[in-house]
């Protein structure tokens, strides 16, 4: 299986994200480093814990690391009214499997990447905050890496300002390093997320699995529902982290187009906005391969099977 670490600030849709990982053989998941997001760090860290305990045997095992609590330049922002005040809106949740290590996320990076050169995927569905600190500490890394898989930016407009998605809102400078690496890149946004909706039907389908990781992902998107009816008018939350998942464990999933993408640093209205050079206008060699399609249908099948797993 492909060797992966995961990167993320849950946040309900990395949770999600995070059992279809778990739960899928194709990926080895060799830890989990959390970061500031959706909501602050102390409880990010703790809903990896519950995230964890909720995969059961899929995550036993499996370590877990506090990286940064907050942006490389840029002012914290949270979204946690999207995510709820606690990241994980659901009754019942398990308490953490068990606490997290004490190595920092960027020092477990580093260490791991460079224990198993050009094998480690890292699957970054947050600010990409804690990736530019291991890569700026060990500036070999980014060669190291097989690939960055990341949810976040968008071909076309953002959803947390009109230019900016707020994963590369919540760290613009970070993302900009990462982007700046030579790393091998992949970017999931909301060109194709969007279309990734989890709509009543789906939500019944999910509690319809008859476990509890599919019990609390129905109770965890009801919540998301109803937060995206209102502010984007859509039947459902859009599905971003798991769709990011579902990139590494099913490429083929989705269709790719290979561009230059730049980060916005300047702080203005597209501040943390992704220019994407889709028509290869600037003529500069592509540093990232972009999402610009995908089979929802089948994406969704997938998610559905391998929570049923767990
Ligand atoms: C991204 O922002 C977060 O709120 C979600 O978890 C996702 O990673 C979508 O813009
Ligand atoms: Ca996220």
């Amino acid at each position: 299986p492909l060797k992966v670490i995961l990167d993320g600030d849950p946040g309900l849709d990395d949770a999600v994200a995070w059992l279809l990982t778990l739960a899928s053989p194709e990926v080895q998941v060799l830890g989990i480093t959390v970061t500031h997001g959706n909501v602050g760090l102390p409880l990010t860290v703790r809903n990896t814990g519950v995230t964890l305990a909720l995969a059961g045997e899929a995550g036993a095992g499996v370590p877990y690391f506090a990286g940064a609590d907050r942006p490389l330049v840029a002012d914290l922002v949270s979204a946690a009214s999207v995510h709820g005040d606690s990241g994980l809106p659901a009754s019942h949740l398990p308490e953490p499997a068990r606490p997290p290590e004490t190595e920092h996320a960027a020092d477990f990076i580093i260490r791991t990447v460079q224990a198993h050169p050009h094998e480690v995927t890292l699957l970054a569905t947050g600010p990409l905050t804690n990736l530019a600190l291991a890569f700026r500490l060990a500036p070999d890394l980014p060669q190291l890496v097989r690939e960055v898989v990341w949810m976040g930016g968008s071909t076309t407009g953002g959803n947390r300002t009109p230019a900016a998605e707020f994963n590369a809102l919540a760290d613009p400078h970070a993302a900009h390093i990462v982007f700046t690496s030579g790393a091998a890149l992949r970017m999931v946004g909301l060109n194709v997320t969007m279309q990734c909706v989890a709509d009543p039907r789906r939500i019944a389908a999910l509690r319809g699995l008859g476990n509890r990781a599919g019990e609390v992902c129905a109770e965890l998107l009801t919540f998301y529902a109803g937060v995206y009816r209102v502010r984007y008018g859509t039947s459902g939350g859009a599905l971003h982290d798991p769709l990011a998942a579902a990139a590494v464990i099913r490429p083929d999933l989705l269709d790719w187009q290979a561009m230059r993408v730049d980060i916005e640093i300047q702080e203005g209205l597209n501040f943390g906005r992704t220019v994407c050079d889709l028509h290869g206008v600037t003529e500069q060699a592509a540093n990232a391969r972009v999402a610009v399609g995908v089979r929802d249908e089948a994406f969704f099948a997938l998610l559905l099977e391998r929570v049923g797993t767990l």
